[in-house]
């Protein structure tokens, strides 16, 4: 908690170091009331700082301060002060041994960063700024230090003590204790440093690398949990040879440790040889995990393996610079999965995420640049726009360089910077270096926040046979940005005639980018206003834009049915199909907002009923395609947002093509059926979405014999995909089994934690009325547990993110219900806290009434005296 108003951190106050520490021993000594932290630290003045005879300032907080010396001497109450976070030493020589012994009490910290006890094992979590809840230090991602920890424990509680680099030594001490020493010998920040003790079950495996050198891989998890553990190892090992392959960079030590943790903030933690994972994120297998749920243990997995050395070996200067590991690193993940999977299904997913959240906080209050230029608590900002937004930054040069040239530039990026703590400027750099390509304009993508947008418009003459395109780009204000320069914009263009793609012959050719056949060109989109002119184009084509999405922006072109029609059937380009479905639901979805009726174009229909009988496209794309724009993609693009009246629309648009297609959602339901045992395939995935979609859409007809179908679904399947998607059919339903169904999926999980978080969702996410009503009592139930993160965002997260409809009750019962959670949980776990606040920091684009409750909840929370500094930068920003 805050003693002042928290401060605002500026990326252009960014000094060097004034010390650097050399090597970090640490000694625990892990106890049941409290642990001991001595720490000696190798310091020395930093010759590349400004001030060389500037005071020692230490990062340090909650801690207690139990003796401090230098070079062996204890230090005098006179020779050191504190004030905020700092602990403040005068004179120090020039080069020194700091040791200092710290108490903590990692069994009533609540808020899972520092030290603390899940399941009754020890853990860390440094990252952004936790190590100094550890220890006092230099927390700074460019202080890097070669850390040895020494852990001693109660060896019948804790026999498992792990930590960075290589085990050198472990030991059975006098009075029932073990002591155990690692070793990293690359240096790190303090934020990549890790603990781990407890009574922990292992599965171990091993993997080869490209030079022949064995690692050990091990998987620590509760016993019970021994059984869920190979989707993991299997993504691991797919992960690292993905990693060799197609960016020529191998493991770097002999060991590879990954421990799963009930209590985590967030997915997972990169954390030098010793990941550390949210349970939800590592254990999975078919009786208790979802395929979205297997997909995410892989995507994970790999994501954190990746950061080894786009994050690890190349860290950040400063978090400003979050961006540089993050962005990078899930373009990594992206482009394995997809790898993995199906690359379209990959894609989509991933630019729906982009448009919907992704979109709505570069609209928002809490709007940000990839590369922020202040902050007032970092953890505010591992963002989808840091993330995801990254990710697509990074994308972009991928597709302004093509591959060779990208992977010159990552090889160049890695060899320059091994070692060093680093900014996005340098990647940029390395790209540019190795690559020729002028990169000047791209970089307003680092500094500017908001969503560009584009209109483009196409004119066709018959008479020359040229097509014109003319492209306006714009970005509106975002909070400090009033004014933005114009984007350099990799814009993919095809242009689709009656029988498929045209050659393209573009005047003047404008440094463009061309690909193999001449049918897809890249363009070079670079000022306000631009045009671009096809020759001997010999039939009027319909564009194909923004094909594979190929910037994180909002394209505007004023399709006409005929043309989405066109592109739904005939576009290469999977993305741009599917976007042409989705662009046709919305019309269907707005005229019937606009009429207030469902009368479905016959047009929709037939395509509808074509993909669906079409069994040479991917399921998973049918899936896709057939579901509507979801009402959160809806809420970016109708404004206001009238929350009741979009989903009356788009329930009656979806019930209707129900209506219109039941017998070919029946048939393939069917068709889909299948008794083959369970495999996380891309294959059997596709075809369990379409069965699901398709039952889903059934149910909305409120027949008997759909329900059945339910029902029965919902009894004999085996794997959590279809259990799940039957019991949520039913729970969205009037069946009378629903109460059953739901006590009997209790009955049967209650002791695995991860499927429970699961039935807590569905119930959150019912858009039938009464639902807060369930969300309060299930807070009661004894499954529950608001100190946990994976339980609140299940239920509540679920609740105030995904369910409209009851989230925007009309009396506000639910605002205030967010609210009372968000102070409740301001005191115990404060990243949680202001992550689970972001629903109502979104009131502008609501409608009067909805603003005015909004606002004044928002006002509330303000008003606490002890706001955490997390809570009060997301209330406060979204106030102004
Ligand atoms: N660095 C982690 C990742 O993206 C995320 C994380 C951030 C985890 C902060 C914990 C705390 O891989
Ligand atoms: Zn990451």
């Amino acid at each position: 908690m805050r003693d002042a108003q928290p401060s605002t951190i500026f990326l252009s106050d960014y000094r060097v170091p004034d010390f650097l520490i050399d090597s970090t021993h640490l000694q625990f000594e892990l106890g049941e009331d409290s642990t001991s932290v001595c720490s000696v630290l190798a310091m020395r003045r930093n010759p590349d700082a400004a001030e060389q005879g500037a005071p020692l300032k230490l990062h340090g907080t909650e801690l207690e301060l139990i003796s401090l010396a230098i070079d062996g001497r204890q230090l005098s109450d006179a020779e050191w002060s504190q004030s905020g976070e700092e602990l403040i030493i005068d004179n120090v020589p020039s080069s020194f041994s700091l040791s200092c012994e710290t108490r903590l009490r990692p069994q009533e910290n609540t808020s899972l960063e520092g030290l603390y006890k899940s399941s009754g094992m020890f853990c860390t979590q440094c990252e952004a700024e936790g190590f100094r809840k550890i220890t006092y230090y230099l927390d700074r991602p460019d202080v890097m230090s070669v850390f040895t920890v020494e852990i001693i424990a109660d060896k019948e509680r804790y026999p498992v003590l792990l930590s960075n680099g290589n085990l050198m030594s472990s030991e059975e001490q006098a009075s029932g204790k073990s002591k155990t020493v690692w070793h990293d010998p690359f240096p790190k920040p303090a934020y990549l440093f890790a603990l781990v003790a407890g009574k922990l079950a292992v599965v171990d495996d091993q993997f080869v690398t490209m030079n022949g050198r064995c690692v050990d891989l091990k998987i620590y998890v509760e016993e019970k949990d021994l059984d869920k553990c190979d989707h993991a190892m299997l993504s691991l090992k797919n992960a690292m040879r993905w990693d060799e392959e197609v960016y020529g960079r191998e493991y770097d030590l002999d060991i590879f440790n990954i421990v799963a943790v009930d209590d985590f903030n967030m997915g997972a933690m990169e954390n030098k040889s010793l990941n550390i994972f949210n349970t939800s994120c590592v254990l999975a297998k078919p009786e208790t995990t979802t395929d979205a749920g297997f997909q995410r243990v892989e995507g994970v997995v790999a994501h954190e393996y990746f950061h080894n050395w786009s994050g690890n070996r190349v860290t950040c200067r400063d978090w400003f610079q979050l961006s540089l590991k993050e962005g990078f690193t899930v373009f990594r993940d992206a482009a394995f999965s997809s790898d993995m999977g199906s690359p379209t299904v990959k894609r989509v997913e991933d630019v729906t995420l982009l448009r919907t959240a992704q979109f709505a906080e570069d609209a928002g209050p809490m709007a940000h640049p990839i590369r922020p230029d202040s902050f007032i608590e970092i953890s505010n900002f591992y963002t989808v726009t840091i993330y995801e937004k990254g990710a697509e930054v990074v994308r972009m040069i991928h597709t302004l360089l093509g591959p060779e040239l990208f992977r010159k530039g990552s090889d160049l990026y890695f060899d320059r910077h091994d070692g060093q703590a680093v900014t996005c400027e340098d990647f940029v750099l390395a790209m540019e270096d190795a690559s020729g390509i002028d990169l000047q304009q791209f970089r307003n993508w680092y500094s500017q926040a908001g969503t560009p947008q584009l209109m483009v418009s196409g004119v066709y003459d018959e008479q020359t046979k040229t097509y014109t395109l003319s492209v306006k780009q714009s970005c509106p204000a975002t909070p400090g940005q009033p004014q933005k320069a114009p984007y350099h914009i990799p814009l993919a263009v095809a242009l689709i005639g009656e029988a498929g793609q045209l050659p393209l012959n573009l005047d003047g050719v404008e440094a463009d980018i061309e690909t193999a056949d001449n049918t897809e060109r890249v363009l070079n989109v670079s000022l306000a206003e631009q045009d671009f002119v096809f020759k001997d184009v010999e039939e009027e084509p319909v564009p194909s834009l923004l094909r594979g999405f190929s910037a994180p922006v909002k394209l505007v072109f004023d399709y006409s049915r005929a043309q989405l029609l066109r592109l739904m059937r005939n576009d290469s380009d999977g993305f741009c199909r599917w976007d042409a479905s989705q662009h046709l639901g919305l019309l269907e979805i707005k005229s019937a907002i606009a009429t207030q009726a469902a009368l479905l174009e016959p047009e929709y229909i037939d395509v509808c009923r074509d993909i669906l009988a079409d069994t040479s496209l991917d399921a998973a794309m049918v899936a896709l395609m057939l579901q509507l724009p979801s009402e959160a993609y809806l809420a970016e693009i109708i404004h206001p947002v009238d929350v009741h009246g979009i989903h009356l629309a788009r329930e009656s648009v979806r019930k209707a093509l129900a209506n219109a297609l039941k017998d070919e959602l029946m048939a393939c339901y069917s068709r889909c059926q299948s008794n083959e045992e369970y495999a996380a395939t891309a294959e059997q995935i596709a075809r369990r979405s379409l069965k699901n979609t398709a039952l889903s859409f059934l149910m909305l007809l409120q027949e008997d014999r759909f329900t059945q179908l339910a029902v029965s679904q919902f009894d004999t399947s085996s794997n959590m995909t279809d259990r799940l998607a039957a019991l949520s059919c039913l729970v969205n339903s009037d069946a009378e089994y629903k109460a059953e169904a739901l006590q009997l999926f209790y009955q049967q999980w209650q002791h695995e934690p991860l499927v429970i978080n699961q039935w807590f969702q569905v119930q959150a996410m019912c858009h039938l009325p009464g639902t807060l009503k369930t969300v309060k009592e299930l807070m009661s139930h004894p499954a529950f547990d608001i100190r946990n993160p994976n339980k609140v965002r299940a239920l509540i997260g679920a609740f105030c993110g995904q369910n409209g409809v009851n989230f925007h009750s009309e009396d506000g019962a639910a605002y205030r219900f967010l609210a009372d959670q968000v102070l409740l949980l301001n005191r115990s776990n404060p990243q949680i806290a202001s992550r689970l606040l972001v629903p109502l920091t979104k009131w502008r684009k609501y409608l009067p009434a909805a603003q005015k409750l909004m606002y004044a909840e928002l006002e509330r929370i303000l008003s606490e005296p002890e706001l955490s500094s997390d809570v009060y930068e997301v209330v406060s920003k979204s106030l102004q």
